[in-house]
């Protein structure tokens, strides 16, 4: 049975985990594809709050099986402190399990992601300081550490040794800050073998077992499109192929296993960490959002800057990821707002343009069209036909503009908050 790919096409945050919580009802599999625990996806059914780093957002259903796979960096520290919360809030976690081909995120990975960051100064990327670029770097290197080596004690023992000894020299030659202990940290992850080591799996063979049997899988992005390594805001990125194309290399499937391509987009943009941001509000209206948002960060707590929704960004992302269907996430933040502006153009040095450049880093200004807002609460709407006619008018027009269908538009965090638009093709893409 082909396979669904939900995809961030912003700058992350735009609602996720709460849609992939939304589907996986209707899943066996869901599969964390790329990224590690800089994620924060958010789940929220009635009174309870969950965040998900490394956990895919199936985990809420016991009977979901969740795969954290091969192209994913994982912090063992971070995961097992996950899964405890998890527990302590009464989920059964026994179906997360974790691929062996997954890199490790160590100490030294956190340090150096510090360490870089201080010295870039205020050319900074502004990262979560969780260690995945250099988790990334050194897969990349050829001398990271795997899941599966925490199998196998002396290979562990040796590749540590290696690293330890390296990254020894970086930090007292580069960074002049102080050595690592070999000692200490071989025993601390000792222990996190040991707790581990029940949920290492052939990620691989998994999925393929999985797609064969005709399971229905989701594929569970994090991050976003605009932070993606080769077509986002370089250098502002994360480390991973954050696109769709990220699925393959991440999971070790071919192509043909993916059928449907779900992009989720806030009514708005948001970003966190610095780099370029066409349509960022600089004004109380950017603060607004900021509140009824609460756009501060899932993992990190930082505030999230805010902008209006950009469209050429979005047609960009919908083209590269090939997205099908699109999920409009929060519109519901809009409902104060007397004037909603859309981004439809760039200004771009002197020119007027209407396409993603790829120095987008340089002075990219929105230009844009403006809306009257609706000025009324939409969070317990769950007909289409209920909005108020501006608002359908706004989502009207993202639709026509990149000639896509919005299945499905989410106005609140808790789970039951949503309008099906287009209830028949729901059904077909999700049942
Ligand atoms: P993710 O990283 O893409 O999973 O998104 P995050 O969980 O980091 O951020 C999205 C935030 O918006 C979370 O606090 C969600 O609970 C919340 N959220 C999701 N959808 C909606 C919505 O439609 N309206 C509102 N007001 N909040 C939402
Ligand atoms: P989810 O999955 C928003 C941002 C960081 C920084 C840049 C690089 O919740 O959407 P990194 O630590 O990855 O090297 O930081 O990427 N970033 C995110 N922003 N949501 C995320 O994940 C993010 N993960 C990383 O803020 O700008
Ligand atoms: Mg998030």
């Amino acid at each position: 049975m082909p396979s669904n790919v939900i995809v961030g096409l912003q700058w992350g945050d735009e609602g996720k985990g709460k849609i992939t919580d939304l589907l996986a009802k209707n899943s066996d599999y869901v599969i964390r594809y790329q990224g590690g625990n800089n994620s924060g996806h958010s789940i929220h059914i009635k009174n309870r709050y969950f965040i998900l780093h490394l956990v895919p957002s199936g985990v809420i259903y016991s009977g979901v099986k969740c795969i954290i796979g091969p192209g994913v960096v994982v912090d063992p520290k971070s995961f097992i402190k996950e899964i405890q919360n998890l527990e302590s809030m009464g989920m059964n976690t026994s179906n997360v399990l974790l691929a062996k081909r997954a890199h490790i995120t160590m100490p030294y990975h956190r340090l150096l992601d510090q360490y870089k960051e201080e010295s870039l100064g205020k050319k900074s990327i502004g990262t979560t300081h969780k260690g995945i670029g250099p988790t990334y770097e050194d897969k990349i290197a050829r001398i990271g550490i795997r899941v599966l080596d925490l199998l196998d004690l002396d290979i562990f023992y040796k590749k540590l040794k290696y690293n330890i000894d390296l990254k020894n020299q970086i930090f007292t030659k580069i960074f002049q800050k102080k050595t690592l202990s070999f000692k200490s940290i071989y025993e601390e992850y000792i222990e996190y073998a040991k707790t581990i080591s029940d949920r290492i799996i052939d990620g691989v063979y998994e999925i393929h077992k999985a797609f064969h049997n005709k399971k229905k899988i989701l594929f569970e992005g994090a991050q976003a499109m605009l932070l993606d390594i080769n077509y986002g805001t370089y250098p502002y990125v994360t480390t991973s192929s954050t696109s769709t194309g990220g699925v393959c290399t991440g999971s070790g499937i071919p192509p043909h296993f993916l059928k449907n391509f779900i992009g989720i987009s806030k009514a708005y943009c948001t970003r966190v960490g610095f780099g370029p941001f066409p349509t960022e509000i600089e004004n109380e209206i950017g603060d607004v959002i900021r509140q009824k948002g609460n756009e501060y960060g899932a993992t990190t707590k930082r505030p999230r800057r805010c902008g209006w929704l950009d469209l050429i960004a979005l047609k960009y992302s919908c083209m590269i990821n090939g997205i099908n269907y699109l999920v409009i996430t929060k519109l519901d933040v809009l409902s104060e707002l007397k004037i909603i502006k859309v981004c439809v153009k760039y200004k771009y040095n002197n020119d007027i343009i209407q396409y993603f450049p790829a120095d987008i880093i340089k002075n990219v200004k929105g230009v844009y069209i403006d809306f009257p807002g609706w000025k009324k609460d939409i969070s317990s709407i769950h007909k289409y036909e209920d909005l108020p006619i501006n608002c359908q008018k706004y989502i009207g027009f993202i639709e026509n503009f990149l000639n896509l269908e919005i299945i499905l538009i989410s106005v609140g965090s808790e789970r039951n908050q949503n309008i099906i638009k287009n209830k028949s093709l729901f059904l077909k893409i999700f049942n």
